[in-house]
């Protein structure tokens, strides 16, 4: 007997988890993930964030260890991020070898050998007192020229640090040129350059500035992008790529997926995304009052992720996620 029904049946793809693995378009592996640590100048012990349940600011001595556990999770890097005791007003800390980013890029790179890529944050956010990604002109504006001959430096310094991959994050117009530049003249051509290409000012970052300990007030726009803007986020894309970057990235990554997209049909270099401090916090709030399933919400969003075009993910969950997926 002859039954009347569809005759298109997406469902017998989805009868069992063998047949759904078998079937799955995107997969996560541990190589693409990368782990953003925070590494604080003259802590002794951890430092818990505390909207970032579960991250911490780590001490030299901690990184070293955390260093150890993601080179032996197989993930693909490790994003360092500097708190500095003292900040001043162009970001001394930063071009100091003894700063806290370069002496933690020192350690890490030895304690990670060959087994990942040691990244850096290069902006100057986490060193000013004003919590600015930039100096300051007379009026209190962010001094865009000026601030390029800091990323020089601070690009300088890092690659001497031995950083594997200078991540330039400070939304200034020019500065992946100017940071290649640098670089080529000082004898570190081949450090390659990430540059955060469409980086949006967005309240995703609220918990990064407790784990930097910004002392920001107000806000970045003047420099990162408007939320509503698509259009500019390829623009941005298009000028990196044309200035020397190697890779670049979409930053917040999902609540941007449609920026992600574009850039990963067009980018004839890696696109990354940063699934940055708020995207974590939501989830990991939302999972401790047991409103959500933590482990599925994680995987979904990091798949979500990749499936809009990311070759990689830079994620607070790196390495407990690849735990999940070996
Ligand atoms: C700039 C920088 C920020 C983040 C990464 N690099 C802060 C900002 O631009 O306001 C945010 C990352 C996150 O929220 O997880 N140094």
């Amino acid at each position: 007997m002859t039954v009347l029904g569809p005759t298109d049946r997406p469902r017998r793809l989805r009868a069992t988890p063998a047949m759904r693995r078998l079937v799955a378009e995107t997969r996560l592996h541990p190589a693409e993930l990368i782990l953003p640590l925070f590494v604080r100048e003259g802590a002794s012990e951890p430092v818990p964030i505390s909207s970032m349940p579960g991250v911490v600011q780590h001490s030299t001595d901690s990184l070293k260890r955390v260093v150890a556990d993601a080179a032996a999770a197989g993930i693909g890097g490790i994003m360092l991020f500097g708190v500095p005791e003292h900040k001043d007003a162009v970001g001394s800390g930063a071009t100091d070898p003894g700063g806290i980013l370069n002496v933690a890029t020192r350690i890490a790179v030895a304690e990670a050998g060959d087994a990942l890529v040691v990244q850096t944050d290069l902006c100057l956010d986490e060193f000013t007192d004003h919590g600015h990604c930039g100096v300051l002109d007379a009026k209190g504006y962010v001094d865009n020229d000026a601030t390029l001959e800091r990323y020089r430096d601070m690009g300088v310094a890092q690659a001497e640090a031995g950083s594997q991959l200078l991540g330039l994050s400070g939304m200034m117009d020019g500065q992946v040129a100017a940071v290649r530049d640098a670089l080529d003249d000082s004898g570190h051509g081949s450090t390659p350059i990430l540059a955060y290409a469409a980086k949006y000012a967005s309240a995703f970052y609220g918990p990064f500035r407790e784990a930097v300990q910004s002392s920001l007030e107000g806000d970045r726009r003047t420099y990162q992008q408007d939320p509503a803007n698509r259009r500019e986020g390829a623009r941005e894309l298009d000028l990196d790529i044309a200035e020397g970057a190697d890779i670049v990235m979409v930053k917040p990554a999902m609540s941007y997926l449609d920026v992600l997209a574009d850039a990963a049909a067009t980018s004839p270099v890696p696109v990354w995304a940063y699934q940055v401090s708020g995207e974590y916090a939501m989830i990991e709030a939302a999972a401790a009052h047991g409103w959500i399933d933590r482990r599925r919400a994680i995987e979904e969003s990091v798949i979500g992720i990749r499936r809009a075009g990311a070759d990689a993910v830079l994620t607070y969950w790196a390495l407990e996620l690849a735990e999940w997926i070996r």
